[in-house]
């Protein structure tokens, strides 16, 4: 019995080992170890029926990257393939299944189709890149398919342009990670992108813009140099699609309408609702000039979708839909009449009537529309996928209905967001995105049932330009957040085991610096997080790396000279500037991460909100308001709490009397993101926590004199509790980008003196 125990044991930790040489990306669903090991040659002999393109991909990829040589000679290693005969039609991953069996004399792989046959050759390039420099592979055997079909990488390139080399590049990286869709953002107010052959104003005035803004949104600033003309010829689009169908790529292009229209606008201003003249946008954001729904728009728009749908054979065409403000449809007399004839309810009613006469037309060329979830808005287009990004209500609400969608919410979605420590990443869009947060995301809603989640076509990232330059910083952006998209689309992510995953995501760092990639390295840097000690606050390092390779300083000076070696969370008391980074082997390893503390008397003390901040917005919860850290502009998702529509309710508890003269917080503006200052202020204090007195107030024309950096004298005041209510600015009025909803209130700190 006992050596029958260790037997098992010896088995099974054998079995461990072998597995957890396996550094696979996405993670396959079944491998199998079997005996034995499969010696890589010098020289590849292929052989069997092998599709032609697919195996002139690998045969670049293994050439120009691993450098291995082709002879049609005996003595090296046998690849073949089969085609399994009838794909099983009522299993549509099946498409996209393949078996990859690796011997000591050959490596077969068995699927439905060529994709199914590529996929396998993605993870046979991995394996070979693995194990090059010990020239053995275990022998095994994979079965492998994906769980979501659509598995999709969006790039923006209006924003900023990018050759097509680059995108090419991109759909190389897409393939590389068994991405399927490559979603392409070619219109917005800033640029549009496509030749268009019956309007060659688009790209002749639409393709270019006076000059860019530069550096963080808030500071308004402009380079002063023109950009453009940048734009994709029709010959250069069909190259683009036809590299991408040789990766079983799908690209999806898309045409935004109603709204981010300003550069379509400028060739064509009288599809606007007011005359123009119109000029592509400088600035980020969004504008009030969009399509106005006449019949000459609507032509106009279907030409253009013509001349799209023959470029692109993509099942889905993308409509845009998102962010268009109603402010000219509410003043324009001819969308007034258009609403009262159609009985339309109001403007959200003449957003869907847009998007339903466009659907009747794309159907109507065999073709489906996706949009952005505000296509939801006053009722979905019947045939209509939705791309699920506010949230996943939208994502919800179209599956309830029996429509597919697409998941891509910007908490776990938006790769223009930050992935590390803002102080030390390039300028982003703000957010805070690491590569946890993206591995955590299960895109199936709790919310839906099984027949429900069967509309969850899949998943996808986007990648905003706006402050993505150059195409280094696409590589930054997307690597290594790509992986862990990879993985939460093929359906074999496992975030309670993010370490391991984060392990191979190490070791394909070997592959793309091979590839010259500029991937970010955040995942190195030490983090810190303020939690509640002795009534006060303490600053926790951790790493997700070896802990003990943590130094830090608190005297602002660099970690690299003279450090301490972490090893418990420092109690921060006093006002001061922690250092932090990761070595190993006495090695910087990391970004030197810095925080500064500013401490007062609410600083670590309980603190209760009665309206919770926005999901994406709300790191840290309440406590953020009082973890002694000022709002660093950079770190909208991290520094500061984001209320969307809602006033900010905060009571603080200081756990006994507690004398105090003054008041500080902070409220941010920042119109183009529909943040906008708080209305007015007010504070109470109570020492029962239900009587409470108001003993000062601030209104709108002080909040707004001072910026939003408010500093309240309240006299001397003793209490146990203070509360503080600000209030939001509610709907943002027209004449402002997101005129008609709800303004956002971004609060970071406050502090009792
Ligand atoms: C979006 O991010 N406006 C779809
Ligand atoms: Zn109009």
């Amino acid at each position: 019995m006992q050596r029958f125990f260790l037997t098992l044991l010896i088995l099974v930790s054998h079995m461990f080992f072998a597995q957890s040489k396996l550094n696979l990306i996405p993670k396959p669903q079944k491998v199998e170890f079997v005996k034995g090991e499969f010696t890589i040659p010098e020289t590849f002999i292929l052989s069997g029926d092998l599709p032609k393109a697919e195996t002139e991909y690998f045969k670049k990829r293994l050439s120009t990257q691993l450098k291995f040589q082709y002879a049609q000679k005996e003595g090296g290693i046998h690849l073949t393939n089969s085609i399994i005969p009838g794909l099983p039609n009522d299993d549509e991953q099946k498409k996209e299944y393949y078996s990859l069996e690796i011997s000591p004399k050959q490596i077969h792989i068995k699927s439905y189709t060529k994709q199914g046959y590529f996929l396998a050759l993605q993870t046979l390039i991995q394996l070979l890149e693995e194990h090059k420099t010990n020239k053995k592979i275990p022998a095994l055997k994979i079965e492998d398919q994906p769980k979501f079909a659509w598995r999709g990488m969006h790039l923006d390139v209006c924003r900023h342009f990018f050759t097509v080399d680059e995108v090419k590049q991109y759909i190389d990286y897409l393939a590389m990670y068994k991405m399927n869709t490559f979603h392409w953002h070619l219109t917005d107010d800033q640029g549009w992108r496509i030749e268009i052959k019956k309007y060659p104003k688009l790209t002749q005035l639409g393709s270019k813009r006076k000059e860019s803004m530069i550096g963080a949104y808030v500071d308004n600033k402009f380079d002063g140099k023109p950009y453009g003309p940048y734009f994709y010829t029709q010959e250069q689009i069909k190259d683009v699609v036809k590299y991408a169908q040789e990766r079983h790529i799908t690209v999806v292009p898309e045409i935004e309408m109603p709204g981010h229209a300003l550069a379509a606008l400028t060739a064509y201003p009288e599809l606007a609702c007011t005359k123009g003249p119109f000029e592509p946008a400088t600035k980020w954001g969004v504008f009030d000039d969009v399509f106005c729904p006449k019949d000459e728009t609507f032509t106009f728009l279907e030409n253009v979708l013509d001349e799209v749908i023959q470029l692109f054979p993509s099942q889905y065409i993308h409509i845009g839909g998102d962010e268009c403000p109603k402010t000219r449809w509410k003043e324009c007399a001819h969308c007034q009449e258009l609403i009262k004839k159609n009985n339309l309810k109001d403007e959200h009613g003449l957003q869907s009537y847009f998007i339903q006469r466009i659907e009747k037309y794309v159907n109507s060329k065999g073709r489906k529309i996706i949009g952005w979830d505000e296509i939801l808005e006053g009722g979905l287009a019947p045939n209509a996928a939705v791309m699920s990004w506010t949230g996943i209500k939208g994502g919800i609400e179209a599956a309830k209905a029996n429509h597919f969608a697409v998941m891509t919410p910007g908490s776990y979605c938006y790769f223009d967001h930050y992935q590390g420590d803002p102080q030390t990443e390039p300028n982003a869009f703000g957010g805070y995105t690491p590569l946890d947060k993206v591995y955590s995301y299960n895109p199936i809603p709790e919310e839906l049932n099984a027949e429900q989640a069967k509309y969850i076509l899949g998943v996808q990232a986007n990648l905003w330009t706006e402050y993505i330059t150059d195409f280094k910083q696409v590589q930054y952006m997307i690597f290594p957040r790509l992986m862990a998209l990879s993985e939460v689309a093929w359906g074999t992510s496992d975030p309670k085991n993010y370490k391991e995953f984060e392990n191979r995501v190490i070791s394909q760092f070997t592959v793309l610096d091979k590839m010259k990639v500029n991937y970010a390295k955040s995942i190195y840097n030490v983090s810190g997080k303020v939690i509640p000690d002795n009534n006060g606050i303490a600053y926790e390092l951790s790493t997700s790396q070896d802990p003990k390779g943590i130094r830090y300083t608190l005297d602002g000076t660099d970690p690299a000279t003279n450090s301490s070696v972490y090893q418990n969370p420092v109690p921060v008391s006093k006002s001061l500037l922690i250092k932090s980074a990761y070595f190993e082997n006495g090695q910087l390893k990391s970004a030197v991460s810095s925080q500064e503390f500013s401490i007062s008397k609410a600083t670590g003390k309980k603190i209760t909100l009665e309206q919770q901040p926005s999901e994406n917005y709300s790191f840290g919860g309440a406590f953020t308001l009082v973890d002694g850290i000022i709002g660093n502009q950079k770190q909208l998702g991290k520094t500061w709490l984001g209320f969307q529509g809602k006033d900010v309710i905060a009571t603080i508890d200081f756990g006994q009397k507690t004398n105090f003269t003054e008041v500080y917080f902070n409220t941010l503006e920042n119109k183009g993101s529909w943040i906008h200052l708080a209305k007015s202020a007010q504070i109470f204090v109570s020492d029962d926590n239900r009587n409470f007195k108001m003993i000062k107030e601030i209104g709108k024309e002080d909040i707004q004199k001072a910026k939003g950096k408010i500093k309240l004298n309240v006299g001397n005041q003793t209490a146990k509790y203070i509360k503080i209510k600000i209030e939001n600015a509610g709907i943002i009025p027209a004449g402002n980008p997101g005129a008609d909803s709800k303004a956002w209130l971004f609060v970071d700190e406050i502090s009792v003196l």
